[in-house]
């Protein structure tokens, strides 16, 4: 079942040969390429909700979680250094497990790309409307920088930037490595004063209790704040333009993840030690979950300040131990960096928007381009005003949830991937191979499992739904249509940032391999 409509490994090979790129990145670039996609709302914003879930626990939730993504992104090398093509974990699967679990990865990563880009931007909200409150002195209404379960209407600021970045990208605005590197350093250098200010004043008392809701908030916190990490495979994406990528792409991919999780635990450090993270608790001694409205009531009537509900938990950290100048700083590193995050994620959608309808999967009037800015206007407008959408309405948490859940979903296709195709192609040529795969593999897979079965009951519930609309659109669409079901295997692959042009069947198409349906 699993080998039905199998797009030959050699066909899209072919097409990556066309467009071989030069190989200049060394280890360092792609270090700093992995931090630059990698730090974003997760450490600046959802260490507050890892708070609520977790306690101080949260620390061994950072670990967990960049654990399970160290795993992945080795998997995750193999596959990218071995087939360098646009699609990611959506291509992979299509080479080795088929057309069905292909278009179910590629829906899973709408959720991972539109829906993150989406909490990106709440999470950006929540630092400038701190950051306008407090250096202007103005009181914003909630009802127009929150979304409805949070107690507001709708927020504004958040579509705001979602719309901003949708317009760039049909101008064709690309991140360049130059400005990739200014906004590396800005991060790094706001995370470095947040913990030179935090730690001196760092009370040990506060990390007591550790773990006040158990190892199950531990589980939940490393669920939700694997968001931290998610966008390393920006990494093994580039597997293609790397420089010996058997010793240069553990070395990014590891290396910005080890510097990611070091910084995300002395960040986690300074907020307990400093503020304290203990969670709201309700009346029965059970923490709210995060993102409810009934969360929402508790920060509002609670006496005392809880960094748990703050939507700017690092920026108000330093307000609240007296530096809030440099607080407000914080909050306006955020909000030059976090736009960078916004804009890689809606990028990464619209190219696997294009893969898909390239491959006939999805309309191909959908990645029609633009014939003044040659970008695809029709897709990047459309996802725009979803993530607009998203971002408007729902809390951060909920969003940076549900793009977990489809990212891991992609992450476990891809390690059980590399797996089968060790087996059924031994000897194909790899420029990376992912070290002792027949323990990492599995070990990252069932990472994923873990991490997913931690997330909240609703989220999961929200993913299979996801997941069965998938199938119908494919049973109605993609099966029909689908290239590869009128026999066409060559596809054509253009520039990077150039969306392709449909193909035309091919008359009297050949069944590849006997392998189609
Ligand atoms: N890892 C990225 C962030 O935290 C998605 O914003």
């Amino acid at each position: 079942m699993i080998f039905w409509r199998v797009k030959p490994l050699d066909a899209i090979l072919a097409t990556a040969e066309k467009k071989s790129l030069h190989r200049s990145l060394g280890a360092f670039q792609l270090t700093m390429l992995g931090i630059g996609a990698v730090i974003g709302t997760g450490i600046f914003v959802l260490t507050a909700e890892a708070a609520q879930k977790a306690g101080p626990g949260m620390i061994l939730s950072f670990v967990i979680a960049g654990f399970v993504c160290a795993v992945a992104a080795l998997c995750y090398a193999e596959m990218a250094a071995m087939v360098p093509v646009s699609g990611s974990a959506y291509t992979y699967s299509y080479a080795v497990m088929g057309e069905l679990v292909a278009w179910i990865v590629g829906w899973a990563l709408i959720l991972e790309y539109a829906v993150a880009a989406g909490a990106v931007s709440v999470g950006w909200s929540g630092y400038i409307v701190g950051l306008i409150e407090n250096v202007a002195g103005i009181d914003i209404p909630d009802a127009w920088v929150l979304g409805p379960l949070n107690g507001g209407i709708i927020n504004i600021p958040a579509m705001f930037v979602a719309l901003v970045i949708t317009w760039l990208l049909v101008l064709g605005t690309k991140e360049s490595a130059f400005v990739n590197a200014i906004l590396v350093a800005i991060k790094i250098v706001a995370l470095t004063v947040f913990v030179i200010l935090s730690i001196p004043v760092m009370n040990m008392e506060n990390f007591q209790p550790f773990a006040p809701l158990g190892m199950g908030g531990i589980s939940a916190a490393a669920a939700s704040i694997f968001f931290a990490y998610v966008g390393f495979d920006a990494v093994s994406t580039a597997a293609e333009e790397t420089k010996n990528p058997q010793r240069n792409m553990p070395i990014g991919l590891i290396g910005s993840l080890a510097i990611c999780t070091l910084f995300y635990m002395l960040v986690a450090s300074g907020v307990i030690g400093s503020v304290g993270a203990q969670p709201l608790l309700d009346a029965n001694g059970a923490g709210f979950s995060p993102g409810s409205a009934e969360f929402a009531a508790a920060c509002k009537a609670s006496p005392d300040s809880y960094v748990v509900c703050s939507r700017e938990a690092l920026a108000w950290t330093l307000r609240e131990i007296g530096w809030r100048q440099i607080g407000n700083l914080i909050g306006l590193a955020a909000g030059f960096a976090l736009p960078s995050v916004i804009l890689m994620m809606m990028f990464g959608q619209t190219r696997i928007f294009f893969v898909m309808s390239r491959d006939g999967l999805l309309p191909a009037s959908l990645s029609k381009v633009h014939p003044k800015y040659r970008t695809p206007h029709v897709i990047t407008i459309i996802t725009g005003i979803f993530v607009a959408l998203f971002s408007a309405l729902f809390p951060v948490g909920v969003l940076a949830d549900i793009s977990n859940s489809g990212t891991l979903f992609a992450f476990a296709a891809v390690a059980l991937g590399v797996l089968i195709l060790r087996s059924r192609e031994p000897g194909r040529a790899r420029p990376f191979r992912t070290p002792a795969v027949w323990f990492v593999s599995p070990l990252a897979a069932a990472g994923c499992v873990y991490l997913f079965f931690s997330l909240s009951r609703e989220t999961q519930l929200m993913f299979f739904g996801w997941a069965a609309i998938g199938l119908v659109v494919y049973y109605l669409y993609g099966y029909r249509r689908s290239q590869l079901a009128h026999g066409v295997i060559e596809v054509p692959e253009e520039e990077a940032d150039i969306p392709p042009v449909p193909v035309p069947p091919l008359p009297h198409a050949p069944t590849p391999g006997g392998k189609q349906a």
